[in-house]
């Protein structure tokens, strides 16, 4: 069976009892008057809104799969992404700069790859400060008599820990504990650029914050 048929049928198993779980739970803290019973029921309520995070990141995995592909704007490609993370009322005191020069062109499938960069933007947003930057950049490249498009999305925040770089990329490694984080956004980041035949990287800058190089074909 293949991982995202997996992590579907697993998605779909969980969902259903999650729901159960979680409407339970709703309705004890409707009627449960005690403190020390309260903060327990509190406390399963976040955790079962924790599993239901993880089940929707696993349908967003197995939606990895090989779709049409053509010739896309990458700067399109980023003002896209970038609407639909500035949902988040945060994007409003961050300075964001989609410096990607307008004659680069990839090859790739719009929808996914849009999911790819939301998933960047998304942790860049998360990690910067109240009056941080984003910004993102492209330079062409040849490698193995290939041309290739190379995009960075670069913040000011404080960089992605030392204890999760390593693996940053590997199913649930996340340093959000809440109900905010899956550790599926770079997993299924990657899957995606893979899939184009591409590759992605996180590094550090050496200035402080991350960098997350995305390298696509040209098209
Ligand atoms: N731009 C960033 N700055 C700092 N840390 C980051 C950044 N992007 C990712 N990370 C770290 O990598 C972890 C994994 O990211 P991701 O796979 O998107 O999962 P999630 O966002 O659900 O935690 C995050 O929890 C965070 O610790
Ligand atoms: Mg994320």
């Amino acid at each position: 069976m293949s991982l995202g048929l997996l992590s579907t049928s697993v998605a779909h198993e969980l969902n259903t009892p999650l729901a159960v779980l979680q409407g339970s739970v709703e309705k004890l803290l409707e009627t449960i008057k005690d403190k020390p019973t309260l903060d327990r029921l509190g406390r399963m309520l976040r955790v079962t809104q924790r599993l239901r995070t993880i089940s929707e990141g696993l349908v967003d995995f197995a939606r990895v799969r090989r779709q049409e592909t053509e010739s896309l704007s990458l700067r399109s490609l980023i003002e896209e992404s970038w609407n639909l993370v500035a949902i988040d009322e945060k994007a409003a005191v961050v300075n964001f700069a989609n410096g990607v020069n307008e004659v680069h062109l990839v090859l790739g499938n719009s929808d996914r790859l849009v999911q790819v960069f939301v998933n960047l933007l998304r942790n860049a947003l998360l990690a910067v400060a109240q009056d941080g930057e984003i910004r993102v950049e492209s330079r062409q490249l040849s490698k193995n008599g290939e041309r290739w498009v190379c995009c960075r999305v670069l913040d000011n925040g404080p960089g992605i820990p030392a204890h999760v770089i390593e693996n940053v990329f590997e199913a649930f490694v996340t340093t959000r504990l809440d109900a905010s984080g899956t550790g599926l956004g770079l997993t299924v980041a990657e899957g995606i650029v893979t899939q184009h035949g591409g590759t992605i990287v996180a590094t550090n800058r050496s200035t402080g914050g991350a960098a997350l190089e995305v390298t696509l074909p040209e098209a």
